[in-house]
């Protein structure tokens, strides 16, 4: 897009509507019963199935967020996503010279420079978790800071926090003005909302959530950090879904998804994916628009593959893990 025309979507989408939001119900018992149907589902086998778990692959922002992340584990991790299939399994596959690599990997602030000095001679973006993550407790012009330093350090995607209280006490002009904020501070940076879903209640508390974090110009929604004590389920997903299919039909403006959180084997990468077809469409089963945040489940979902390809189980010393 030039600069012009994004300036001109920026400015027509930059607006908060108060009344669309105020008249938002989501039916619980609707989201509960469609859940259970997309996890019903038969998962297709075989070929396809290895092909989808590729997909899978190239939709995950490989994350390390740890307390004793070093240089070295971040110079493991960005290798893994670099060749996150080992090359003689893509070679049978007929995969090897496709670029199979995870979507981006994602780290602290501190770890960003490593990451993007080990990722320089590939396309892969280097994510950053910022705003005091996991739970935002710090000063407003601290978290703007480590925003602007995060993406000075060469960070492309910021995944933020919002101030769960503001959510859950439906203060949202406060929490759009502070979001915006953040989508400044990001500049050209792509900006996904983490809403914690975990912490916010009711599923029209969410779907809310989700309607302010998307006007407020976020490029794409995420469900959790990972530390909250509930994950992404589906249920909540496909709140979210339904806010980003109807956010699209009103504004012409597609937002991407990220469930984050506890995500780890290959079935459930299925799972997800199909979730994403069936409620978003095609057009959104793309790393532009979908991503799957996770540490261990790429060590499964490369399992599964060399399963597909040899007919056998990986001994887990055989697949180098991240
Ligand atoms: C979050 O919002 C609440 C409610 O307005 C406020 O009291 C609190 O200070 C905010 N938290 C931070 C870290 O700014
Ligand atoms: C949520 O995800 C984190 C990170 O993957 C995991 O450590 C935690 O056990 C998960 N919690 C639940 C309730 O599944």
């Amino acid at each position: 897009k030039c600069s012009h025309c994004r300036l001109f979507v920026f400015l027509s989408m930059w607006a908060l509507d108060l009344e669309w939001i105020s008249n938002i119900r989501v039916n619980t018992q609707a989201v509960l019963k469609r859940a259970q149907h997309i996890q019903g589902q038969k998962i297709c086998r075989n070929q396809w199935q290895a092909a989808w778990l590729l997909k899978g692959v190239t939709c995950i922002d490989l994350t390390t967020l740890a307390g004793d992340d070093t240089p070295s584990n971040v110079h493991r991790l960005c290798l893994k996503a670099i060749q996150p299939v080992r090359y003689d399994l893509l070679k049978k596959m007929d995969m090897h010279n496709k670029g199979v690599t995870t979507a981006a990997v994602c780290v602290y602030p501190s770890r960003v420079a490593d990451a993007v000095m080990l990722l320089k001679n590939s396309n892969l973006p280097v994510a950053s978790v910022a705003t005091g993550f996991p739970a935002g407790q710090t000063p407003l012009e601290t978290r703007l800071q480590e925003v602007r330093r995060a993406v000075a350090d060469g960070a492309t995607e910021i995944d933020i926090v919002i101030n769960r209280t503001l959510a859950l006490t439906g203060q949202w002009k406060a929490m759009f003005d502070e979001i915006r904020q953040f989508r400044e501070a990001c500049g050209d940076a792509h900006m996904k909302t983490i809403l914690a879903v975990g912490e916010l209640g009711t599923f029209t508390n969410v779907y809310k959530a989700s309607m302010v974090a998307m006007m407020a110009g976020s490029d794409f929604i995420k469900t959790s950090t990972g530390k909250e004590a509930v994950n992404a389920t589906y249920p909540v997903a496909i709140v979210m879904a339904r806010a980003i299919r109807n956010y699209f039909l009103r504004t012409g403006h597609k937002v991407g998804f990220k469930p984050a959180g506890g995500i780890r084997t290959a079935q459930e990468c299925l799972v997800w994916l199909a979730l994403i077809k069936e409620e978003l469409g095609n057009d959104w089963l793309s790393p532009h628009l979908f991503r799957l945040g996770a540490s261990s489940l790429l060590a499964d979902i490369e399992r599964q593959i060399y399963h597909y390809v040899t007919g056998q189980y990986a001994a887990y010393n055989e697949l180098p893990i991240a």
